[in-house]
């Protein structure tokens, strides 16, 4: 992992900014900050460009070609707009432009705890350390909020390339379920598609130290 700032800011990834531009972490060139309305266009940019790269298979060619943008685009404007004290986005900017976010929900699951909804970096950047630090930061503001808590994500089974990355991550695979579509359409499915739950009871291994 590239972490090139040996000295990186000391995070208060639990303490809420609200997306005010107050870096929480940095990564050489890259700031890290709690996310907030004025976020959702290039969120749902980028989250749009990272299911076309890596979702096609699982989701319909005719959602990615199509409507997605618009989809993701209602879908963040909402969500960012009202972000309740049990839910928290955290954005990785560079030169100003959105390069990776991370979205979680605390007390998700009575067994699994806190909840990774969306994590997805630019192509352009991955394989910079952006992934692991997003991790990181996601991980530090569980534990602040709910010391006892753990932490889980679904992801595709398809998408063994992120499967790869939790388990170098210490991720333990703990389940598998059909994935429910977006926007609850099933059409924009091909077909039945599953997930695979990962999970990390102690979410303190995720911490980078040093
Ligand atoms: C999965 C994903 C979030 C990982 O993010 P990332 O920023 O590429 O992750 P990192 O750079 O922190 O780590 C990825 C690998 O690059 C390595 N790496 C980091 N910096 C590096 C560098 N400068 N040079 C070479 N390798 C480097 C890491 O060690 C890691 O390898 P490892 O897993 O074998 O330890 C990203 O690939 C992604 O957005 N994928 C598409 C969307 C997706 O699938 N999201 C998950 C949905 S569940």
């Amino acid at each position: 992992m590239a972490d090139r700032d040996p000295q990186p800011t000391p995070a208060t990834a639990g303490q809420p900014s609200h997306g005010e531009h107050v870096a929480i972490a940095r990564n050489g060139g890259v700031q890290f900050r709690r996310a907030g309305t004025h976020d959702a266009g290039p969120v749902a940019a980028l989250h749009a460009d990272s299911w076309r790269r890596n979702y096609r298979g699982a989701y319909a060619d005719t959602f990615l070609d199509g409507d997605v943008v618009t989809e993701r685009l209602a879908f963040w404007t909402a969500r960012l707009r009202e972000q309740p004290a049990d839910r928290f986005a955290i954005v990785a900017e560079e030169a100003g432009s959105l390069v990776g976010f991370a979205y979680s929900i605390l007390d998700e699951n009575p067994t699994w705890g806190a909840y990774l909804d969306n994590l997805h970096v630019a192509h352009t950047h991955q394989r910079q350390g952006i992934g692991t630090r997003l991790m990181a930061l996601t991980a530090e503001a569980v534990i602040e909020q709910r010391p006892s808590s753990g932490l889980s994500l679904w992801v595709l089974e398809q998408n063994v390339r992120a499967q790869r990355f939790y388990e170098a991550r210490g991720g333990r695979r703990v389940g598998r379920d059909r994935l429910h579509p977006p926007g609850g359409d099933p059409s924009r499915l091909r077909g039945e598609v599953y997930k695979l739950r990962y999970a990390w009871p102690d979410p303190a291994t995720l911490l980078i130290t040093g």
